[in-house]
């Protein structure tokens, strides 16, 4: 039994397969419509979310299964107590398989070590999103043709953005890849992704404060949200919330090919009147989303691919 915890949980062959069977699905959905007849899929969220949550539901339905499963820890008995552990047992009786999210950082780990099931990690706090990861690659490399040699930036709240860490993560084992890291002092990225992953990879990058500066340079620029939630106080959201707004004016000092992607939901940091360019592929980068969950759950319930 496999669980998806990290992106690293996935070797570069692995990746790329998942990319390939998600391309496939794109092409033809209604091949793939009952492969996974008669299979559940839970979906325990403790956090909110729109994407990730119905994208998983998604998924499932169209692959023919059912789902069932609580959008929020109030709904569910975590509100009178219960451990991540005893309800993962619990879960384990009821559905095929099972994806978690959770403020806590490990809290899918600690679900996968009690399970029966295949377990999901949807987002644990602000440590990994490996689905988001996937969905982010599938992007990349439609829009792109590839997942190496490109200069990537990544924007935003880097210290708190658990789609970033998971990101530099994945694309660190593929060739020239290189990252431009834009944030303020407060948001950089954890000391854990400088040296554990990037130094230690020999990936070069460097850290930036301005966004003018490292537009021109950019094949892909990854705009994040500052993640309010995990503010210790508001003032401090407050002062930096706006630190970074992507707008026309600012396009035009991008490559006519850089492509802008963005894990959602945007708050300010992109202009709505961003979404024209051509190069915006955020809303099309949660398409992939469904794609890619559907190859992920196919892989992880050991389901053949159709004839
Ligand atoms: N990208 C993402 O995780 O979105 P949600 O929080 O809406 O699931």
């Amino acid at each position: 039994m496999r669980h998806l915890l990290n992106p690293l949980d996935l070797t570069v062959e692995e990746i790329d397969d998942l990319l390939a069977l998600a391309g496939d699905i794109e092409k033809d959905p209604s091949r793939y419509a009952h492969v996974c007849d008669g299979k559940k899929l839970a979906t325990c969220f403790y956090e909110p979310s729109t994407r990730t949550r119905l994208s998983f539901e998604s998924a499932m339905l169209s692959l023919g299964g059912s789902v069932l499963g609580f959008a929020s820890a109030d709904s569910s008995s975590a509100a009178k107590g219960e451990s991540i552990a005893d309800t993962i047992r619990i879960i384990s009786c009821y559905a095929d398989i099972c994806a978690m999210r959770h403020p806590k950082e490990g809290s899918a780990l600690v679900a996968a070590l009690n399970s029966q099931i295949p377990v999901i990690n949807a987002g644990d706090g602000g440590h990994q999103h490996p689905t988001q990861t996937l969905t982010d690659l599938l992007t990349i490399h439609s829009l792109k043709g590839r997942l190496g040699n490109l200069t990537i930036g990544l924007c935003g709240d880097l210290k708190f953005g658990r789609t970033v860490h998971s990101l530099i993560n994945a694309l660190v084992r593929y060739p020239d890849v290189k990252f431009i890291l834009i944030s303020p002092p407060e948001l950089k990225v954890p000391e854990y992704i400088r040296q554990d992953v990037l130094q230690a990879n020999n990936v070069e990058f460097k850290e930036l404060g301005n966004l003018d500066e490292a537009l021109p340079e950019l094949d892909i620029l990854y705009m994040t949200r500052v993640q309010r939630e995990r503010f210790f106080n508001e003032e401090d959201y407050i002062r930096l919330k706006d630190c970074y707004i992507l707008t026309p004016k600012k396009m035009k000092l991008a490559k006519e090919d850089m492509f802008i992607l963005h894990p959602l939901p945007r708050v300010n940091e992109i202009s709505v009147e961003v979404d024209k360019d051509p190069r915006a592929a955020y809303f099309k980068q949660a398409q992939y989303g469904v794609y890619v969950r559907m190859a992920l759950i196919m892989r992880l319930l050991e389901v053949g691919t159709p004839c």
